[in-house]
């Protein structure tokens, strides 16, 4: 997934300008297969409406999904699907095209988390927002979403089980925010290790560099994927031959559990073009 931002990384003399630009982007450049999402100004901006009307309005089907950052309740994202529904019917668009992710980063978004998860059937990924998320609870750093050395722990395990939890009730994808430390991929890789045994889907990625890092860490190594397969198969053969459930794989029991264990880390693997070895 790719995503032109409209937000905090444009300054407020050039947000309306930059509709242009990426409604221009959208419809010249070339993005292949890849799922493409713009990023507008939150609605406690004057800028939202705006952005969702120029840019869903011009920029043709190419478009797969708007971010709406600093979701703070159910009611912004039902406010979005309104909207988006308006605009798809006067660009001849589908109703529903346009998917919608959310960012989870103020304490008000994250107490109304299960909520905003369930707000909408266009709901298609949850995000943490780690820079303004610190902001948010007044967390006394000056860089957002990178370890602390100081406290003994993860500062945010509570905070990504939580996003995670609901995404998941909602079976929406789960993602994990920036890394601002651009330069320091090993830290990157270290940071995103927190999110990827949690179970989350993937992380920000601000250069093609941590692109490259984030899409090991978050896909499963040729070993596990190798290994899950195993499994399905031991475990089918026990069910469907044998009619036993429960059923030993080497020195461990595996049953139906497994297999849903499994099937995931098949699924992404596939997903990451692996190919059993
Ligand atoms: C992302 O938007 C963040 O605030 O971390
Ligand atoms: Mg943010």
């Amino acid at each position: 997934m790719t995503f032109l931002d409209l937000e905090d990384s444009v300054s407020p003399n050039e947000k309306v300008a930059a509709r242009q630009k990426v409604i221009a982007a959208i419809r010249d450049q070339r993005w292949d297969d890849r799922v493409l999402c713009v990023r507008v100004n939150a609605w406690d901006t004057e800028w939202t409406y705006g952005d969702v009307i120029e840019v869903v309005g011009n920029a043709g089907p190419r478009l797969d999904e708007i971010m709406l950052p600093k979701v703070q309740t159910a009611a912004e994202v039902v406010a979005l699907d309104l909207l988006l529904t308006q605009v798809e019917k006067n660009a001849g668009l589908p109703i529903g095209h346009i998917g919608i992710e959310a960012q989870i980063e103020t304490a008000r978004g994250l107490i109304n988390v299960d909520d905003i998860c369930a707000a909408s059937p266009r709901l298609e990924t949850i995000i943490f927002g780690p820079a303004d998320f610190a902001a948010s609870i007044e967390m006394p750093v000056l860089t957002g979403g990178v370890a602390i050395p100081e406290y003994p722990g993860d500062h945010f395990n509570y905070v990504f089980s939580r996003i995670l939890m609901a995404g998941r009730a909602n079976g929406l994808q789960v993602i994990d925010g920036p890394f601002l430390l651009v330069r320091e991929l090993d830290a990157l890789r270290e940071f995103a290790q927190r999110t990827r045994v949690l179970g989350y889907d993937g992380k920000w990625a601000l250069t093609p560099d941590q692109a490259g890092v984030l899409n090991e860490v978050y896909s499963p190594t040729q070993e596990q994927f190798d290994k899950a397969w195993d499994i399905l198969e031991a475990y089918r053969a026990a069910t469907e031959d044998n009619h036993t459930g429960a059923v030993m794989f080497g020195d461990e029991m595996i049953d139906e559990a497994s297999r849903k264990m499994a099937t995931k880390f098949v699924t992404r693997g596939e997903r990451a073009g692996f190919k059993r070895s």
